[in-house]
């Protein structure tokens, strides 16, 4: 996993929205998130996580033969944040795409990633959440502001004989729900009559019916639980740990208390992250098998939900680290270690950018692209 260093708490956002500490906590369960620095992205949080994914599994890049980044935030249209990413850890021989279906994006992908591993077409697959919602919020928006935050979370995925992984997998779309929830982007067809906004709401902003959102995760969440439960063949007793979209505190006890589980069922960790969308799932997931709430063989809950609307659910068994066959020679390491040494000097350059950038701020990336554009301007 990777998350930005800086810290932005619920009083911080009290500075600028009318909302208090208490408020969000008490609806939210959500005490603090991280925020990008000018110099990262959700690439190289994505590459960050992916990285360390790869070194947990001890397992050169070149041997990955798909990357797959669910995310709403993604860097451009095209290339794929996925593409940038598998360019950033040198998977030379990796296809690569990004897939949208919001925060439920993950379970969508893992699904998609352990359906091409189980036909045979490949061996090996990455999958990352990965998220920058900070540049997607409309900070001056006290109902969606509060909530978000940025980060990336990375499972590898390879074939095994052994019994496990990816069990079961159920992934629903409404549609026509799909006005409660959105970004509205370039491909918005009312973009050349209205420019800045479309359908009342900003481009490249978010937006959202906090309740209606609320109602319909409510709705889904013990849902598709038992419904993924059933596909995989076990009882939901035999499940150790759920780990659900972390959106909202209210939402994950609502389910708990649907469910008959104690709370401790479902993993969280939003207090300390927000709603990270795409990258929500894997966050929790490295953290709950970090702090050994997760043990080889367990079975394992995912339950994603948001826009689309769309919901994910899915039931694995853990296989750990320890099943992917140990397959990086001396010499593969040395290569790892220079991709990994070139990431970072890639992210010291956009670091010393972004200094640059608060110290001299006549001078920054923005005013710079509006002089350029400028020039343009004027030769035209
Ligand atoms: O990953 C995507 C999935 N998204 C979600 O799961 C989000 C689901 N929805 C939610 O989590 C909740 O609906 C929210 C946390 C967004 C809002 O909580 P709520 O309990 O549904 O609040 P509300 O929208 O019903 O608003 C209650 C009151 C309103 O004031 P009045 O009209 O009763 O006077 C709001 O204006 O709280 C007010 N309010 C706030 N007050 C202080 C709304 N946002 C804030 C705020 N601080 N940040």
């Amino acid at each position: 996993m990777a998350v930005p260093e800086r810290v932005m708490t619920n009083d911080d956002i009290s500075t600028f929205v009318e909302t208090t500490n208490d408020w969000i906590v008490a609806r939210t369960g959500i005490r603090e998130r991280r925020i990008a620095s000018e110099s990262e992205s959700t690439m190289t949080l994505g590459a960050k996580a992916a990285l360390a994914a790869l070194q947990m599994g001890n397992l050169h890049a070149s041997l990955v033969d798909l990357i797959v980044c669910a995310t709403s935030t993604p860097e451009c249209v095209f290339p794929s944040t996925a593409s940038l990413i598998q360019s950033e850890i040198g998977a030379d021989n990796a296809g690569a795409f990004d897939l949208s279906a919001a925060c439920s994006g993950f379970v969508y992908a893992l699904q998609m990633a352990s359906q091409s591993i189980r036909t045979g077409a490949i061996d090996t697959a990455l999958v990352i959440g990965a998220e920058t919602m900070s540049r997607v919020l409309d900070w001056s928006d006290r109902g969606t502001c509060i909530l978000f935050g940025d980060g990336a979370g990375a499972v590898l995925l390879q074939r095994s004989e052994q019994p496990g992984g990816v069990l079961s997998a159920i992934l629903r779309s409404e549609g026509k729900n799909a006005k409660f929830l959105g970004i509205p982007n370039f491909g918005s067809h009312d973009l050349e009559l209205h420019h800045e906004a479309i359908d009342g709401h900003k481009l490249g902003k978010m937006y959202m019916d906090g309740q209606e959102v609320f109602k319909f995760a409510t709705r889904v969440l013990s849902d598709g639980i038992k419904r993924a439960a059933t596909d995989a063949g076990v009882r939901l007793s035999d499940i150790r740990l759920i780990v659900p979209h972390q959106a909202n505190l209210r939402i994950i006890d609502a389910a708990a208390r649907q469910l008959g589980f104690d709370k401790s069922m479902f993993y969280t960790n939003l207090d300390r992250y927000g709603n990270t969308s795409a990258a929500s799932i894997p966050l929790a997931l490295v953290e709950a098998e970090r702090e050994g709430r997760i043990k080889r063989g367990d079975h394992v809950a995912f339950i994603g939900f948001g826009g689309g609307l769309t919901w994910a659910a899915s039931v694995v068994q853990w296989t750990g680290a320890g099943a992917v066959p140990r397959r990086m020679g001396p010499l593969q390491q040395l290569e790892q270690l220079q991709a990994s040494a070139a990431s970072s000097l890639r992210r010291l350059r956009r670091r010393y950018g972004s200094l640059l950038n608060r110290i001299r701020p006549e001078e920054g990336r923005v005013d710079r692209l509006r002089r350029r554009m400028d020039k343009i301007e004027d030769l035209e």
